[in-house]
């Protein structure tokens, strides 16, 4: 519950999130900073491998990854699902079959993030461990430019749910694809070797209250 003594704790969050998290870890800060408004967050977002970068700098309180790198003095805290799904254009065949064969998948023109992002690497680790490759037609930096080059037709590809938005509106259509879809955790990071911050800690407790719905409700 809240004291009085709560509004008064200040400092400085510092986050380093992946680009997928971009979606939800703001609406957390949110609701953290109605309980602790005097507390200032600084958010830095880059793609998996920028956001192990930064793990070498070392700057963060904790860092937000569906992928977590291995080998590195980490305390994770998972914290939600992450589904990467797969989708493509309203109009496409593919998108009125009951189920989609993932050979019928893997044939279609696949738009694929860049080399060092968390979600490329989660789509290669899983299809070829099923012995499959996406048929790449493009390499697009971006969620969001995945997301409408898919709704224009130039081709399907595999995103985390929280880049699209809920219900009939997301403006793709979500394929029914054997083997998938991919389904990881987010994970809250933070070095072992970097002491807790008050502020940090607050955070902590406050993630661990979060489930899925209290952070995409609405
Ligand atoms: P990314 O983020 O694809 O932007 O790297 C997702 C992840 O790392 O899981």
């Amino acid at each position: 519950s809240l004291s009085g003594l709560q509004g008064l704790k200040t400092g400085t969050l510092n986050l380093s999130i992946v680009t997928t998290a971009k979606y939800f870890i703001p609406h957390l800060i949110g609701e953290f900073s109605k309980e602790y408004p005097q507390i200032d967050t600084r958010f830095r977002v880059g793609n998996r491998q920028q956001i192990i970068d930064q793990l070498a700098v070392g700057e963060a309180d904790f860092y937000v990854f569906s992928h977590p790198p291995e080998g590195m003095d980490l305390e994770l805290t998972e914290f939600m699902p992450n589904r990467l799904q797969a989708i493509a254009p309203l109009d496409h065949p593919l998108a009125g079959q009951d189920m989609v064969s993932l050979q019928q998948f893997c044939e279609a023109p696949f738009l694929m993030r860049e080399e060092g992002s968390g979600t490329r690497h989660a789509i290669e680790v899983r299809l070829s461990r099923l012995g499959y490759r996406p048929n790449i037609h493009m390499t697009i930096e971006s969620n969001e430019a995945i997301k409408h080059s898919v709704m224009s037709g130039l081709g399907v590809s595999i995103l985390s749910e929280h880049t699209l938005a809920f219900g009939e509106s997301s403006g793709v259509a979500v394929l029914n694809v054997e083997q998938l879809p991919i389904i990881s955790h987010w994970y809250l990071a933070r070095l072992k070797s970097k002491p807790l911050s008050p502020v940090a800690t607050e955070f902590l407790e406050y993630a661990h209250k979060f489930d899925q719905g209290q952070v995409l409700g609405g």
